[in-house]
């Protein structure tokens, strides 16, 4: 192999190595960690297989007609050639293709079995809102961050205040759009406990890129537990940094947009924060969950997430701002 080829190769390796890289981790539809996702994965490596058989027998043809066979081609070879090659077989494989995908799809949109749990989704520029409804009709809120039993289907019902947004966990199952004015529905049953990212799939505006969001998948009694201690209020502050950081949430007008339920925060205009420091993300997985991050989005909010309703609270002094993270810290 010459200079420029080896270059070429070594590139082509290196961006497969790099490809091939972004196909596993929390958020990979080929990790299936769910039934619907595991269909889904299934088609997806038909697709891949029939493409890459067709693709090998276009540029084997290709190969012989340039360097094996340079004269003129007989006729009838020709004809049959675009006859079966141009429109029997692709319409014969895209018939097969269009069928076992179509095949998938009752299983994909079947509601979920009466009496399963159910848990509401809105999207909203740009975090989730999210409630567990309980038998008395009440919901336990929170925000950017769902939890759900292993090995039973849940239903999502999904719905948008503001613009459309695209409710997706790759690695569970497939995307439902979530429109103004009206509920969708997705059942979702994951197979396997653990971490998964799901993410904004429908552009909607300046910051759709950052708006995530974490599923926790747990054992049933793991998840009765959590939801136990999220349907509880928040803790009184214990420390005396988060006793100031708990008044200065008030004094600064926090309870105005956000909930913090057993305190006066009682807005409902951003995400609830009543456990807030139990969640994996702050900002709606724009950032990870630490106190230096926390400190990094009350200072410069607009700059992590731009356009987001949010203020920027760059105003707040070095010990004010410590005080005020301790306090959202210890919500646990
Ligand atoms: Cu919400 Cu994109």
């Amino acid at each position: 192999m010459n200079g420029p080829a080896r270059i070429a190769m070594r590139l082509f390796l290196s961006g497969c190595l790099l490809a091939v890289a972004g196909c596993a981790g929390v958020q990979s539809a080929l990790e299936p960690a769910g039934r619907e996702a595991e269909r889904i994965g299934q088609l997806f490596w038909w697709m891949v297989a029939g493409g890459a058989i067709i693709w090998v027998i276009m540029v084997s043809l290709t190969l012989y007609a340039v360097y094996l066979h340079k004269g003129p081609h007989p006729e009838r070879l020709t004809r049959w050639l675009v006859i079966y090659g141009g429109a029997i077989v692709p319409t014969l494989i895209l018939i097969f293709l269009l069928s076992f995908g179509l095949a998938m799809l009752p299983d994909l949109v079947r509601p979920a079995p009466r009496g399963s749990m159910v848990v509401e989704v809105h999207g909203l520029q740009w975090w989730w809102r999210v409630r567990y409804p309980r038998p008395d009709g009440e919901a336990v809120e929170l925000a950017n961050e769902v939890c759900i039993p292993v090995d039973q289907p849940v239903e999502f019902h999904l719905a948008s205040e503001d613009v459309i947004h695209s409710f997706w966990v790759p690695s569970i199952g497939g995307k439902v759009d979530m429109i103004p004015g009206r509920k969708t529905r997705l059942v979702l049953h994951p197979t396997k406990t653990g971490i998964f990212r799901g993410t904004c799939a429908e552009y909607c505006g300046t910051s759709h890129a950052w708006m995530s969001f974490y599923v926790r998948v747990v054992t049933r009694d793991e998840f009765d537990r959590w939801l136990a201690r999220e349907s509880q209020n928040s803790k009184t502050p214990e420390l005396p940094a988060a006793r100031r950081g708990a008044a200065l949430f008030l004094s600064s007008g926090c309870g105005a947009c956000h909930a913090i339920r057993g305190t006066r925060a009682d807005g409902k205009v951003g995400p609830d924060l009543t456990h807030f420091g139990s969640r994996h993300s702050v900002a709606a997985g724009a950032l990870p969950h630490d106190s230096a991050s926390i400190e990094h989005w009350l200072r410069r909010s607009r700059h992590i997430k731009p356009e987001v309703h949010m203020p920027a609270f760059d105003m707040l002094g070095g010990e004010q701002m410590n005080d005020l993270v301790a306090y959202l810290e210890q919500l646990q």
